[in-house]
């Protein structure tokens, strides 16, 4: 018998009795004739002690010990004289009759404990032993966890599980696919698929209702800390539902799984968003709403959007305030197509020095504005900013009327593009919440963004691309607008957002062979393009498709969310580093002559 206990389960009522632990070496002290051990598992660290005078033959073997050394121990439960409160086990100790080394082990690269001193790569490369961490299993129990829960509850949903194939056709879109040659078929290929997306709607076709899959995807693309070559998702799909149908379904799973991991309770319905309104007044599609510190509108002379606060806007039309900017000399101003800006409340003691590090933030490449303009207004009611050159105390304070500051805040101001502008104000707003610590981890402010557009224009390749993927369905009274301005149409399409980070998104679906014809004219596939790459799934809707839509849900970053972690590296037992590499692994890796040439393929 290896054990009669696990490391993490003896406590003082155990006192007397007379086990055998199982486990790892996680550390040893010396002291006066007697040797302690912290024997782990993964449910926990029981000390063992070995005592010179009483058991001089065991208390030599425990001398050979080392770290990580896998040894079984037999022993009795006695009352710690100086107990560890922050232990589980802190109560007790086990004094060792007897020990057995089941398996020595080299010393460890570095130390496997709750903080280790091993740097990231390392970690990764002996990422076998970095799991025996506590931090780790936490995470992967965690992972167990949520899974068995969505499961359950989606079970209980009537959602059957049903597994869809890992080798399918190429059908790019969005990502790059990663690629699996044929040896059978030479010079051609399967794809790993980015999503299911297309065999879920086609088990709609076949009937199926409700389907569910907790499934791996696979995307070419560049890496961050909230993205994996290969990720897991919660995949859903339901036949004969509206929006709102799914929205349902799915705010309950959300609760459901807050409610019984985390017990966060929700009162009423998740906030719907629409995304027109999360870009102007978050900068962002997936807005953090944990705070407040909207963005504020100065001047829009792009008259595509109309502003959705008229009575805060300088918009043409509203002449008095308007003409402030129409000529202020100030080229930053006078040539932007949009003005905007935050404001930091309490902020206006900011140094230069702080000043200057957020100008350096908001030219960061990825963020990309010319500069940051800001006004300071002073507890003192002095106005202080960066120009002062162009604008009078009158004029500044006209400012903090149409922006709302407050003596004491900080206006922190971007202009250009609309577009552009709106997207770094977010980062800036974003920045700003994590200086003034707005952004509490122990808070949940879970949303729903709506109304997306259902297409983007892309300048480089002149064409149109599905915002979402091409199945989306566009909402039903803009489907006249598919013909005259396919850009102002909207999708039947929605994102689950929570504390900034896009949790999951689906949408309804086109289900009608013809209204999926004219998407593909939308994006600029010809008849044959669209028959090569989707024939089978057009086909499928000409025998009866119920009217259907999903949502997928990124497992890992759910994970991650919970577990409180920035990353979603640390939830995934196996992860990829930021080169898309497997550093234990050393993978991907050369292939040899003879199995190129089995797959027809030449190097170059
Ligand atoms: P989408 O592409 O929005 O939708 O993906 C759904 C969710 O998957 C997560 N996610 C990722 N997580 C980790 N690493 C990645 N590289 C990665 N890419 C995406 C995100 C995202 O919200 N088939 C559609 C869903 C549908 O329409 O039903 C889809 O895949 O959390």
């Amino acid at each position: 018998m290896y054990r009669t206990n696990t490391c993490g389960e003896l406590r003082l009522s155990h006192a007397g009795q007379t086990v055998t632990l199982s486990g790892w070496v996680q550390k040893m002290r010396e002291f006066g004739g007697m040797t302690f051990v912290d024997l782990r598992d993964r449910y926990g660290i029981t000390q063992l002690v070995f005592n010179m005078e009483t058991n001089p033959e065991q208390f030599k073997l425990a001398q050979k010990l080392g770290r990580e050394f896998v040894v079984r121990a037999t022993g009795i439960v006695a009352e710690r004289s100086n107990k560890n409160p922050n232990m589980p086990t802190g109560d007790i100790e086990i004094h060792v009759d007897s020990i057995e080394i089941l398996n020595a082990a080299e010393t460890p690269p570095f130390t496997i404990e709750e903080n280790s001193d091993g740097g990231d790569e390392l970690r990764m490369k002996y990422r076998y032993l970095d799991m025996r961490r506590a931090p780790l299993q936490r995470n992967l129990m965690l992972r167990h966890r949520m899974a068995q829960s969505v499961r359950h509850y989606l079970d209980l949903q009537g959602f059957i599980e049903v597994e869809t194939p890992v080798m399918i056709k190429s059908t790019p879109e969005g990502a790059r696919d990663f690629v699996v040659p044929s040896r059978m078929n030479q010079g051609q290929f399967y794809a790993l698929p980015q999503s299911p997306q297309m065999f879920k709607q086609l088990l709609m076709v076949s009937g199926y209702d409700r389907y569910m899959q907790i499934v791996k995807c696979f995307r070419d693309e560049d890496l961050r800390a909230d993205r994996q070559p290969e990720f897991t998702q919660i995949d859903c799909e339901m036949a004969f539902v509206e929006q709102q149908d799914i929205l349902e379904v799915f705010e309950g799973l959300t609760k459901h799984l807050f409610n019984e991991v985390l017990q966060v309770q929700f009162e009423g319905s998740f906030l719907k968003l629409p995304w027109e309104q999360a870009m102007s007044e978050y900068g962002s599609d997936k807005p953090d709403l944990r705070f407040g510190m909207k963005i504020k509108e100065l001047v829009t002379r792009d008259t595509k959007h109309v502003t959705r606060n008229p009575e805060e806007s300088l918009l043409p039309g509203h002449a008095s305030r308007v003409t402030r900017f129409d000529s202020t000399g100030f080229p930053a101003f006078d040539e932007s197509e949009y003005i905007g800006g935050i404001i930091a409340a309490g902020c206006a003691e900011y140094t230069r020095k702080q000043l200057d590090e957020l100008t350096d933030f908001v030219k960061k490449p990825q963020i990309g504005a010319k500069g940051l303009i800001y006004v300071k207004f002073n507890m003192d009611g002095t106005i202080k900013s960066s120009v002062d050159k162009f604008f009078d105390a009158a004029a500044l304070q006209g400012w903090a009327e149409v922006t709302g500051a407050k003596p004491g805040d900080l206006l922190l101001i971007l202009a250009g593009k609309r577009d552009k502008t709106l997207k770094a104000l977010g980062e800036l707003r974003l920045e700003m919440g994590r200086q003034l610590n707005l952004m509490d981890k122990n808070k949940y402010v879970p949303l729903w963004v709506v109304d997306f557009p259902l297409v983007e224009w892309d300048e480089e390749t002149a064409r149109f691309y599905a915002m979402h993927h091409p199945f989306t369905a566009p909402k039903p009274e803009d489907i006249p607008m598919l013909d005259i301005d396919p850009g102002q149409v909207h999708a039947n399409a929605y994102d689950l957002v929570i504390n900034g980070i896009e949790i999951g998104g689906g949408s309804i679906r086109i289900h009608d062979a013809g209204l999926q014809k004219k998407m593909f004219e939308v994006l600029g596939f010809t008849d044959e393009q669209a028959e090569y790459r989707f024939g089978f799934l057009m086909n499928a809707f000409k025998y009866g498709a119920p009217p259907h839509g999903g949502i997928a849900f990124g497992f890992d970053r759910w994970v991650s969310l919970f577990a409180g972690l920035n990353s979603i590296r640390d939830v995934i037992a196996f992860p990829k580093n930021n080169q898309g590499r497997d550093v234990m692994q050393d993978s991907p890796s050369n292939l040899d002559e003879e199995q190129l040439k089995e797959l027809g393929i030449k190097i170059s």
